[in-house]
């Protein structure tokens, strides 16, 4: 079986899992966060190198106050909880976004883990929260722009190999296979640079429900694609 080095998921469906049990949307994040820890150890197991989670995305800071602070919640008590357990199967972490929107006790939160794990060799955790695609590619022109105004580079400096560098994954291998869970056949503003040749997945299955059988499900499907990345083995047929 080919391992994907980079898998990165878009965890949906927590609010529909919670509200099939007539429960308040928190519980389905609640359940969520366990399927998160049953796929980071499953992703450990199975020797994949980066494992990028949407947890927050832009535009889920339009959702009530109610749930966003609660989900804030929710994200510093998981953090505090698992740093320890993290550190143990020797993850490093890594929070991708827009951090400045976080409570402050959530941003000090976060960096802290970040450093406590930073040396870590093992599989690398990526947590994209307040997150969009749209303002990764954004903020990395922003960065190639003031690097040309500094004089650091030239306009002809800004290839695909150095933007790529300014972008949040940069440093992290190709991304080689997206799952999204719950049905919904699209992407949501997650990563827009860095899908350009992964394989996409998408499964009915809410992400509360996801475990270690739906993770094999979903890199057996990708070790069926033919990966041609726009070229031809050879053209007998
Ligand atoms: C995904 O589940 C988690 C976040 C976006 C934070 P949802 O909350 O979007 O669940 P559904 O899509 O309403 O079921
Ligand atoms: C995408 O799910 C964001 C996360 C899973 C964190 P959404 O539920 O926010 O996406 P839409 O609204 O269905 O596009
Ligand atoms: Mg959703």
């Amino acid at each position: 079986m080919n391992i994907p080095k980079h898998i990165a998921i878009i965890m949906d469906g927590n609010g529909r899992w919670a509200s099939k049990r007539c429960l308040p949307r928190i519980a389905g994040h609640q359940q969520g966060v366990n399927a998160v820890r049953t796929v980071v150890k499953a992703c450990g197991k199975l020797g994949v190198k980066t494992l990028t989670l949407f947890a927050f995305s832009s535009e889920n800071k339009n959702r009530s106050k109610e749930e966003v602070s609660l989900l804030f919640k929710l994200f510093l008590t998981v953090l505090k909880q698992e740093v320890k357990k993290l550190n143990k199967h020797n993850v490093r972490l890594k929070i991708i976004g827009d951090l400045s929107l976080f409570p402050e006790d959530v941003q000090k939160t976060a960096a802290e883990a970040q450093m406590q794990l930073a040396d870590n060799t093992g599989l690398t955790l990526v947590i994209a929260a307040n997150y969009g695609g749209q303002w990764d590619i954004a903020q990395a022109a922003k960065q190639a722009a003031e690097a040309v105004v500094k004089g650091n580079i030239k306009p002809e400096d800004v290839t695909i190999e150095r933007f790529s560098n300014y972008l949040s994954l940069a440093g992290e291998p190709a991304l080689d296979l997206l799952i999204r869970s719950s049905g919904e056949l699209r992407i949501s503003n997650f990563l827009l640079w860095d899908i350009a040749y992964s394989e996409l997945y998408f499964t009915d299955t809410l992400w509360p429900d996801f475990n270690e059988a739906e993770l094999q499900k979903a890199i057996k499907s990708f070790n069926d694609r033919d990966r041609r990345f726009g070229s031809r083995k050879d053209n007998s047929c």
